[in-house]
């Protein structure tokens, strides 16, 4: 992910985008255990994949000079070839912006050896989706309706969750690496937690466009829907993805 995906607003200002949004929170909650992580899901997996590993608030680290030390030297420890951005967001970013409450990493540790195996980034941001409401489905007023009021020029204004990075420890050995989609679940089950403190409806993530669409796939397969597309501040092609949290 860019990491000017972490102060950015998001807008949805086409029907298509907003219809698209729309349907992906309304999709029927999926049976398959491997793309959720939530309540009727088959609780061994689910049970198996928080055994298996610990997540650690990078915070935690954060209230002590010795632990921050710490934390420095785990944080070294992490590899991203194939995406640097992932790494040098980690080794320069994640403890500044922890700090100023921008956005706040989470280390994924194996839980029998210790070895950090990867990590990901949560946020909120805004997102406004601008309608003419006469022209928007009934599926889509049902479901951004209860959401918020429209405003007197008919957009829609409330807050999403962002998975602001995600990235695995490549500089672990092969066995030991995380499996990309158990990391992508550990990131959708601390936002689940999330929303059930504080509410909320949707999780967001923006990707690259990469080699073979490596990327894009790999989200949707994990149940993430493409609504959008922009143009990053770097000038690279960003798909913009969504889902329902459950
Ligand atoms: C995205 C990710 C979590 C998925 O994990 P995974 O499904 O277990 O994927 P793997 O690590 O097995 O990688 C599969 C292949 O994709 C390649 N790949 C990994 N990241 C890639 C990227 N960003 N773009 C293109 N190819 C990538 C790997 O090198 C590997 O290629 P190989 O089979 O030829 O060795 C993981 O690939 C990753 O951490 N990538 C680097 C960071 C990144 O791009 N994060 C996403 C930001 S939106």
């Amino acid at each position: 992910m860019p990491t000017s995906s972490i102060p950015y607003s998001f807008s949805i200002t086409t029907i298509e985008s907003a219809e698209k949004f729309a349907a992906a929170l309304d999709q029927e909650k999926p049976q398959d255990s491997s793309t959720s992580v939530s309540g009727a899901e088959d609780e061994t997996s689910c049970r198996k994949l928080e055994e298996s590993y610990k997540i650690v608030n990078i915070n935690e680290y954060l209230s002590d000079p010795s632990l921050e030390q710490k934390l420095l030297s785990i944080l070294d420890e992490f590899r991203s070839p194939k995406n640097e951005n992932v790494e040098c967001f980690l080794k320069k970013d994640a403890i500044a912006f922890a700090k100023n409450g921008q956005a706040v990493s989470y280390l994924v540790f194996r839980a029998t050896t210790d070895e950090f195996v990867g990590y990901f980034t949560l946020c909120t941001r805004p997102i406004t989706i601008a309608s003419t409401s006469n022209t928007m489905s009934n599926a889509f007023k049902e479901r951004i309706e209860p959401l918020c009021t429209p405003d007197e020029n008919g957009t829609y204004s409330f807050f999403v969750y962002l998975i602001a990075q995600l990235g695995k420890n490549y500089g672990v050995s092969e066995s030991t690496r995380i499996d990309g989609k158990d990391l992508l679940r550990l990131a959708y089950k601390t936002v689940l937690e999330m929303k059930r403190r504080i509410g909320g409806v949707a999780v967001l993530l923006e990707c690259e466009d990469s080699e073979n669409d490596f990327l894009k796939n790999f989200y949707l397969d994990n149940g993430y829907a493409v609504f959008g597309e922009r143009v990053s501040d770097e000038n690279k092609k960003l798909y913009q993805l969504v889902k329902s949290i459950w």
